[in-house]
């Protein structure tokens, strides 16, 4: 990424002695040099570093310590109300050719964007520190892990990145004097004059500009603090870019958790599972099973990324390149999720819930009751009768990993372990079945290409539309989308061992609206059969789009007839609706038709002829 010489920033350029890179160095002072910043911090990553950092944020009024002996070492950030998401229509892939970005991305030539860039960063640090944040993405020392500079002007993305990554002077030196580094330029686009107050919020209104150029591997992020927009090894570095490198190096970047199941008998197999944001990734990474599942373990490897590498005994191996969740808080409660109520006990941010009259935080389904009087995200008194929400619905936790109570052992395995099974699931409230297992690789990577799952908060649109969200990478796919299906199909005949795939869909509704399925620790029942598949314990139906648990397949124990209702209805593949899905894939193949691989066209077609050879209405029954 290159920053024509605008001459010598006139501060401090002085490095601390453990930086030897002199790329970086020279990068660095490129960028004060563009963004006039009143002075630079290399950050260490130490505890005195990420304190002092906090106790700057405190006086600023950015951060609000919450009470010690509620939330000992947390605080409470409050953004401005229009910067709560991440903003994919400001979202860019600036490659040289706009057909490799594909249909589904924003495109700018690069040139063009960059002199864009230029022009907003000129000076936009002004007033401001700005933070050098050298960050591992994955254990470092691991060959699946890859490490990133982020250049940001947010004491707050600073304090977030030594949570969510390896951060610090360790990840720098594993790169030596010359290794190579993703830079991730961030800056919330709000320069201060001379004397200028600063709000609690800085970000700017006008301007968004969310930007990847593939080709150089470099980021540019301007004028949001929120998540996923200023914390830029998550989506931009690590799904955006990763998956760029993973094509062309072999290799996978996907929007999964990673969890580990272990049976009473000692089996242990590890499951990634592909969710769209806000759709149950957390909750499903932190399962606890219920008592009919006794001796039944589930641990956590990752709740969002995961990397994905062939090994050498022909498996897919994974690791989760994080090292802290940045979850959703609305819904997380003690009975949907304990272990992330734990998790986040302590040494954690938040940002966007309610303040509690003790100095603790709440949010919209943490309690059955909600305290008679709050502070909402937005700084009003909240009682439960005043019509609003108490915490933004993208309200989120900011927590260490290794707080996490069900934390897998191996989740720093600089090899990752070995996948059994990947699962895909969207929100839909019809059509599409609890569980399903694809035929085949091929056909798994057809039904994971055509996923569709309602809109939710954690993006700036409607809630609620049903869109075609391909392997829950439909906003972080750093390049084309039908070349990232053909890299799919690549790479399951690459390996001789390749995971089974698997669909669920825990979000299915009855005519009142009700769900169907119970979800969150019932989800063991499916798991379970998602295992035994994998291991050829479990038997299944042979259904028009895949092989299906019948009633008696999974285990009941425990669960009243209703739920087993539940089931039988959330089982059921009704012709007409999925002839109507099968329009919306063939909406989705014409967008991009000219990179599409040719055995989509047919296994539509095919998927088509057996739904009319079924019976309109079709339910699993064992034979
Ligand atoms: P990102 O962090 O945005 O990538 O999302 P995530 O997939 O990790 O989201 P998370 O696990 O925080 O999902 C939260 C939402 O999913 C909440 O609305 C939950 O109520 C809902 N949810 C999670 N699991 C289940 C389930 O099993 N059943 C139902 N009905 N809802 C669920
Ligand atoms: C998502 O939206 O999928 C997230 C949150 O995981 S953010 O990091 O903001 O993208
Ligand atoms: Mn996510």
């Amino acid at each position: 990424m290159k920053i024509e010489d605008v001459g010598r920033p006139g501060i401090d350029l002085a490095a601390p002695d453990w930086v030897r890179h002199d790329a970086l160095k020279t990068w660095v002072s490129q960028v004060a040099a563009l963004t006039r910043p009143d002075s630079i911090v290399w950050c260490d990553g130490s505890q005195a570093e990420y304190d002092r950092f906090c106790q700057d944020l405190v006086t600023s009024g950015t951060f609000r310590p919450l009470n010690p002996a509620k939330r000992p070492g947390s605080f409470l950030a409050w953004s401005d109300p229009s910067d709560v998401a991440r903003v994919e229509d400001r979202t860019f892939i600036c490659s040289i050719h706009k057909h490799d970005a594909g249909p589904t991305n924003n495109w700018m030539a690069p040139d063009e964007m960059k002199t864009k860039l230029r022009g907003l960063f000129d000076g936009c640090m002004r007033g401001r520190k700005m933070y050098v944040v050298p960050f591992s993405m994955g254990p470092i020392g691991s060959p699946l892990a890859h490490v990133g500079v982020e250049i940001t002007d947010s004491p707050y993305v600073a304090v977030s990145m030594r949570i969510m990554t390896r951060m610090g002077r360790a990840a720098l030196e594993s790169l030596g004097a010359t290794g190579e580094f993703v830079p991730c330029l961030h800056s919330v686009g709000a320069p201060l004059a001379s004397g200028e107050k600063d709000v609690v919020w800085p970000c700017n209104k006008d301007h968004k500009y969310i930007v990847h150029f593939p080709e150089e591997n470099a980021i540019w992020s301007f004028g949001s603090g929120y998540g996923g927009n200023a914390l830029l090894g998550k989506k931009c570095f690590a799904l955006r870019i990763a998956s760029t490198m993973g094509r062309e190096q072999g290799w996978l970047a996907e929007h999964m958790l990673i969890l580990g199941v272990q049976s009473p008998e000692g089996r242990k197999s590890y499951v990634a599972a592909a969710f769209p944001s806000a759709c149950g990734k957390t909750n499903f990474a932190m399962l606890i099973p219920p008592p009919a599942f006794e001796g039944w373990k589930v641990t956590t490897i990752g709740d969002d990324i995961a990397w994905i590498k062939p090994g050498p005994d022909g498996r897919l191996y994974a690791i989760n390149p994080e090292f802290g969740f940045f979850g959703v808080a609305p819904g997380t409660s003690y009975q949907s999720n304990p272990n992330a109520m734990d998790t986040m006990r302590s040494n954690s941010i938040f940002t966007n819930v309610a303040l509690t009259d003790d100095g603790d935080v709440w949010w919209e389904g943490m309690t059955d009751q909600p305290p008679a009087h709050l502070v909402d995200w937005q700084g009003q008194d909240w009682t439960p009768d005043c019509g609003r929400k108490a915490a933004h619905p993208n309200a989120r936790f900011t927590s260490p990993a290794s707080q996490c109570p069900s934390l897998d052992p191996d989740w720093e395995k600089i090899e990752g372990v070995p996948i059994s099974a990947f699962i895909f699931g969207g929100r839909r409230s019809t059509t599409m079945p609890l569980v399903m297992e694809s035929f085949s690789w091929t056909d798994g990577v057809y039904l994971a290409a055509t996923m569709g799952s309602e809109t939710t908060a954690a993006a700036a649109h409607k809630v609620g539309e049903v869109r075609r969200d391909p392997f829950a990478m439909l906003p972080f796919c750093g390049y084309h989308i039908g070349d990232y299906f053909d890299h799919w199909l690549e790479m399951g005949h690459r390996v001789s061992n390749p995971p089974r795939i698997f669909c669920v869909n825990w979000f299915r509704k009855n005519a009142d609206g009700k769900f169907l399925w119970p979800g969150y620790g019932e989800n063991m029942r499916v798991l379970e059969w998602v295992v035994d598949r994998c291991a050829g314990r479990a038997s299944a139906v042979e259904s028009p789009l895949g092989w299906m648990p019948a009633e008696a397949d999974l285990q009941w124990g425990g669960l009243s007839d209703g739920v087993r209702a539940g089931f039988r209805d959330a089982m059921t593949l009704h012709r007409e609706e999925w002839v109507r899905e099968l329009v919306l894939h063939e909406e989705l193949f014409v967008k991009l038709y000219d990179r599409l691989p040719k055995e989509f066209v047919l296994k539509r077609e095919l998927l088509l002829a057996a739904l009319w050879r079924a019976p309109e209405t079709w339910v699993p029954r064992a034979a």
